[in-house]
């Protein structure tokens, strides 16, 4: 026997503006438990392409856009899930750490349909959520799943989970999905950051991942002859991360190439296989520090029984099978549908018991924006 509940999740956090509408079914006898299975109703993602001549995030913007969208979208997600907003028994929001602005339309929106409805809002961590799909789901194709029943399928604990996104870069234990540690964390810029700054270097268009990705895949692997250090980790810091030491490294190999011009680098005008060498030799250094401190952390506990990955620069494959190759116990990455910034992430962190952050009152100080 089960009982059913309906939420419909918001996420703002930056510059994807998302809803998505949640079935879950619980054991009757523990309602508020994780639950036993879930079917996603609606996943709507629209990321903001107002960016783009700009080459990066400008935070005004994302608000405003978000402003513009989130309620066409809440009603383009009520449509395709088939439901009433009288028939949700919650709303969950992304509260941060994220834009402030960004953040403040979507938890404004959510709690503004929370109090309509008399139905309780629950608040989310944004990078705790990045992992909620890698630790519920075993896959997730919006194509074919949304609608499907889905069971929840826990991996072994303890996990290793490392969350590597546009703005965070976390190494972390957890013992169940409410229970985590957090082992490390970057001292500079995220993983993902540097990959959109090398990008913009190489004169691509943002987001720089999955462009840096497509052009490190021209290079033939013999031809990769720049090499970029990677920041070596030492006894004191077995999980830390630092990013901005390697994107100084690009910018002097740019500079190099191009024979020490004066003012602004304009590393597009490069030949297109030196880019690509480029690109190759960064992700290389990238993935290598990320594949590098698992290890440690792999090392350090060795009772633990699975790793999970998870945030946007989870998507790339090379980074996919590196993880693979550092070790022999069962990897679960993210569906690639969930690793960029989603609603649906948000609505299943929502449902993992005891994680639910404080909504602040409308006019307190806002706490979670970094
Ligand atoms: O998780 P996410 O959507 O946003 C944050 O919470 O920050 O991550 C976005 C980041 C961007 O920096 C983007 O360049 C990176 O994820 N990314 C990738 C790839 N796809 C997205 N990085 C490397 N390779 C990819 N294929
Ligand atoms: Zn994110």
């Amino acid at each position: 026997m089960f009982t059913r509940r309906t939420l419909l999740a918001v996420e703002t956090s930056c510059d994807e503006t998302s809803i998505s509408v949640i079935q879950a079914e619980s054991s009757l006898s523990a309602p508020d438990s994780l639950p036993e299975r879930v079917k996603i109703l609606a996943h709507i993602v629209e990321s903001q392409t107002s960016h783009l001549a700009f080459g990066g995030v400008v935070p005004e913007v994302a608000a405003r856009d978000h402003l513009l969208k989130i309620t066409p979208l809440a009603q383009t997600a009520f449509e395709q899930a088939k439901l009433k907003p009288e028939n949700l028994d919650s709303v969950a929001v992304t509260l941060g750490p994220g834009l402030i602005g960004a953040l403040m339309v979507g938890s404004l929106f959510a709690q503004g349909l929370s109090i309509a409805l008399g139905k309780p809002l629950a608040g989310v961590n944004h990078v705790d959520a990045h992992l909620a799909p890698a630790l519920l789901l075993r896959n997730f194709n919006p194509e074919h799943d949304c609608g499907q029943w889905m069971e929840i399928d826990l991996p072994a604990f303890p996990a290793l989970a490392l969350t590597v996104s546009g703005g965070h870069c976390h190494m972390s234990l957890l013992h169940s999905p409410s229970e985590r540690l957090l082992l490390g964390h970057t001292a500079d810029d995220a993983c993902g950051e540097a990959f959109d700054k090398v990008g913009k270097l190489l004169g691509l268009p943002y987001p720089g991942g999955p462009q840096i990705e497509k052009l490190a895949s021209q290079a033939l692997p013999e031809a990769v002859n720049f090499k970029f250090a990677s920041t070596l980790s030492d006894k004191k810091n077995r999980y830390g991360f630092s990013y901005s030491g390697l994107k100084t490294q690009v910018l002097d190999c740019v500079r190099r190439e191009l024979g020490f011009p004066q003012g602004r680098i304009q590393g597009a005008s490069l030949p297109p296989e030196v880019k690509s060498r480029i690109a190759a030799a960064f992700q290389d250094a990238a993935v290598g520090q990320l594949c590098d401190r698992l290890k440690n952390a792999l090392e350090d506990f060795p009772a633990v029984k699975s790793v999970l990955v998870a945030g946007g620069v989870a998507a790339n494959q090379i980074f996919r099978r590196k993880i693979s190759e550092a070790t022999y116990l069962p990897v679960r990455f993210a569906p690639m549908s969930l690793c960029s910034d989603n609603a649906t992430m948000i609505g299943l962190q929502a449902l993992i018991p005891e994680t639910q952050l404080k909504v602040p009152h409308p006019f307190s100080r806002y706490p979670y924006q970094t």
